[in-house]
C-alpha cells in the first residue's frame, strides 16, 4: 500500500483556556482529496494553519513523507511542498498572469553581460500549466486584479502544481464564488488530484464534499468525530457527525 504523504498524529492546540484541537489524528495520501468538515469553531482552520506552518501545535506531531516535520513558518512548509491556496492573498494584483505565475522564478537569458526575461517562453509555460489542470484564463497579459476569484484560484493552483507542490490546503475555496465558478473549482480540484497532489479542502457544503472528496474527516469541538470514505457513508451520516459529533442518529 502507498504510505501516507502526511500523518497528523495526536495534534492538540490550545489558545489559553480554549482547546481548539484535541488529539487529532488522521492520514492524508498522495492523489487523494480529503474534505475537512465541521461546524463553526470545530477547529478546521486551526488545523489547516498548523499543517501549513502558520501556527505550531501545542502538542502532537506531523509526519510528512515519512519524516517528522516542525515548521517555523509557512515558508518552511512551502519548501517541502505544502501550501495554502487563498483566493488572492498570495497574488500580486497589479502584475499580469504570467508575472504572477513565475514570481521569483523568472526565466532569464544572459548574453554578453546582459539579462532579459524570456517572455514568450514564460507565457507558453504558463499557458501549458493552466491548460494542464483545465483552468480557463483567457488573457495571460491581463492584470490579476481584473480577474475573478475563481480565475485567481486557478492560477494559484496551476502554479502550485507546476512548481512541484505535494499537498494543497484550501479553506472554504468556494465561499465567495458563484455557481459556475464553484463547478469549475470542483473540476480544478479533480485535475490537481489527477497530478498526484493531495488536497485538503475545508467546506461547509456537504454536497461539495460528496462531489469531490475521496474521504471526509469530520471535526466536532476540536476532536475527530469520524473519518469516512465517500462510498461508505451517506449525506445523513456526515450531517449527524457534523452536528452531534456522533453517527448514531443517522443509523
Ligand atoms: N487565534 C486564536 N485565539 C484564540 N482562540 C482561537 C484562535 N483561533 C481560533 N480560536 C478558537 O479555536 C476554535 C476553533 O476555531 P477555528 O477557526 O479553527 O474553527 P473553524 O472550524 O475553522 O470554524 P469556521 O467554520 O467558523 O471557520 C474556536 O473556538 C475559536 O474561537
Ligand atoms: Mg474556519
Amino acid at each position: 500500500m502507498t504510505p501516507p504523504l502526511l500523518s497528523i498524529d495526536n495534534v492538540t492546540k490550545r489558545y489559553g483556556a480554549v482547546t481548539a484541537l484535541e488529539r487529532v489524528s488522521f492520514d492524508v495520501y498522495p492523489g487523494e482529496v480529503l474534505a475537512l468538515l465541521g461546524d463553526n469553531g470545530a477547529g478546521k482552520s486551526t488545523l489547516i494553519k498548523i499543517i501549513a506552518g502558520a501556527q505550531p501545535p501545542s502538542s502532537g506531531r506531523l509526519i510528512f513523507d515519512g519524516r517528522e516535520v516542525s515548521f517555523a513558518g509557512p515558508a518552511e512548509a512551502k519548501a517541502v511542498g505544502i501550501e495554502t491556496v487563498y483566493q488572492d492573498l498570495s497574488l500580486c494584483p497589479n502584475a499580469d498572469v504570467v508575472a504572477n505565475f513565475f514570481m521569483g522564478r523568472e526565466r532569464v537569458r544572459r548574453f554578453l553581460g546582459l539579462e532579459w526575461l524570456q517572455e514568450r517562453a514564460m507565457e507558453e509555460e504558463t499557458r501549458e500549466a493552466l491548460a494542464g489542470i483545465g483552468a480557463r484564463v483567457p488573457n495571460l497579459r491581463a492584470k490579476v486584479e481584473t480577474l475573478s476569484g475563481g480565475q485567481r484560484q486557478a492560477i494559484e493552483l496551476a502554479r502550485f502544481v507546476h512548481w512541484g507542490g505535494r499537498l494543497v490546503l484550501l479553506d472554504e475555496p468556494f465561499a465567495a464564488l458563484g455557481v459556475t465558478q464553484t463547478r469549475r473549482g470542483l473540476e480544478l480540484i479533480e485535475q490537481v488530484r489527477a497530478r498526484g497532489v493531495a488536497v485538503i479542502v475545508i467546506t461547509h457544503n456537504v454536497l461539495h464534499a460528496f462531489q469531490v472528496a475521496d474521504r471526509m474527516v469530520v471535526l466536532h469541538q476540536g476532536r475527530v468525530a469520524g473519518v469516512r470514505r465517500r462510498q461508505d457513508t451517506s449525506h445523513e451520516e456526515i450531517v449527524a457527525l457534523i452536528t452531534t459529533g456522533s453517527a448514531a442518529m443517522a443509523a
